[in-house]
């Protein structure tokens, strides 16, 4: 259908160019050119390095056109490390980016199930969003050779109610347990971490102990069912702007034992403030790392290598638009989300310059809204993945994806 709607686009450019002719009609005939570039879509032959998108200098017109298309060859991966991706069901390009890149990922974390407490008793939720079909598509190539599925599990209760789950856990992981054993998950993503800090339980001493005790139990509980896995989701270990990590280097150690790995969201670095910039700007990114490099003291040993491994550095593959000015439609702080549609239709609408930063290796670019409001929006681009997944390479960490749905096509060829 895409590509129907750019032969129309090009045709109706054609006959323009025979109807008119001098400068005005040539200046005419170059906006109706820039307006007709329309995105290209599906698997192609030619690579990513070939295509102009890895270039600082970039275009707005060769990402609307080939940064939805990908490299036909999607068989091999090429990024040494373990990669999970994330697959929201409200958005249905990631069920698909996840079969057709399925040799690239090695687990797949659909965000399907709530923890919640009803009645003093856990109750799971979500389970009608298990979607059969997909999972056959994933596990097309034969029995043991799709990514891992390891859905989502988030704990969705009040501070009151984590509290007492905590303190006596053996309900959570039944229920957890069962959950794993009748969908025939490989294991799960579990997500309360961020809740546990941002509420500030991880800094009262019992509530970290109870909460480490629980995770390290549900460790324990999964591999006994047959080897499941249980991956953590935890926010950045560095907040942005902050010296020093919420996360002691000790629990991580004692983690890592019961834990297959860490989905740590190095990204939204700006959103806190508001203040328009870089979703993942590259130093602090690095610095996340530092917790397995160096201990409390100097002389504390680097982390061991296996450890290092568990690390899933976040990857973002969606971006924000902060609005400069207030916006009463917007709300107050001014921030949306972009997705990859809504960027390359941002590109098509205002053919904005993009602009490199080298010190956090992000592009962004800027336009102005119907009203007038100025806006700076910043989406990752093929060369900014890059970076990111070099810094990983690197330092032999794992890198983890929120989410497949939300990234040009293009990305998947980096992996
Ligand atoms: C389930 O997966 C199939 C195959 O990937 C997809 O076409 C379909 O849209 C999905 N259904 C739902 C309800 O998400």
């Amino acid at each position: 259908m895409a590509r129907g709607a750019s032969l129309a686009g090009v045709l109706a450019a054609g006959l323009l160019l025979l109807s008119m002719g001098g400068a005005a009609a040539a200046k005419r005939r170059n906006q109706r050119q820039r307006r007709d570039i329309e995105p290209r879509f599906g698997p192609v032959e030619e690579q990513i390095w070939d295509s102009g998108l890895m270039e600082k200098k970039l275009p707005f017109a060769t990402v609307v056109e080939k940064g939805r298309e990908y490299y036909e060859d999607a068989s091999q991966k090429r990024f040494k490390g373990f990669v999970l991706g994330y697959v929201t069901p409200w958005n249905k390009a990631g069920y698909q980016n996840a079969v057709t890149f399925r040799r690239k990922l090695d687990a797949v974390s659909p965000v399907w199930f709530q923890v919640r407490r009803e009645e003093g008793k856990i109750k799971i939720t979500g389970g009608h969003d298990y979607n059969k079909t997909w999972v056959e598509e994933l596990q097309q190539d034969g029995p043991g050779t799709g990514p891992l599925l390891v859905p989502r599990f988030i704990m969705e209760m009040d501070m009151q109610e984590q509290v007492e789950v905590l303190t006596n856990p053996a309900d959570l992981m039944t229920a957890i347990g069962t959950q794993v054993v009748g969908y025939k998950l490989d294991g799960i993503v579990f997500e309360a971490w961020s809740q546990w800090v941002a509420s500030n339980g991880m800094s009262n001493e019992q509530f970290r102990r109870a909460a480490l005790a629980t995770v390290m139990a549900l460790g324990q509980m999964l591999k006994a069912n047959g080897d499941k896995k249980l991956y953590l989701a935890v926010p950045p270990l560095y907040p942005a702007n902050e010296k020093a990590p919420w996360f002691a280097r000790e629990d991580l150690e004692m983690l890592a034992e019961h834990v297959d790995g860490f989905s740590v969201m190095t990204y939204d670095h700006n959103t806190g403030s508001g203040k328009a910039g870089p979703n993942a700007p590259v130093h602090w990114v690095r610095t996340n790392l530092l917790l397995l490099e160096k201990g409390a003291t100097d002389d504390a040993p680097k982390l061991s290598e296996a450890t290092f491994a568990k690390f899933l550095l976040g990857l973002n593959f969606y971006g924000w638009d902060f609005a400069l000015a207030p916006s009463a439609k917007r709300g107050a702080q001014g921030l949306a989300a972009v997705t990859a549609n809504d960027f390359v239709s941002l590109l098509q609408r205002h053919q904005p310059a993009l602009t490199w930063d080298d010190r956090t290796e992000e592009h962004s670019f800027e336009y102005t809204d119907k009203e007038g409001v100025p806006h700076s929006v910043w989406y990752p681009t093929p060369r900014s993945v890059e970076m990111r997944i070099q810094v990983a390479e690197e330092a032999k960490v794992g890198i983890s994806i929120w989410e497949l749905g939300q990234g040009l096509e293009r990305f998947f060829e980096l992996l």
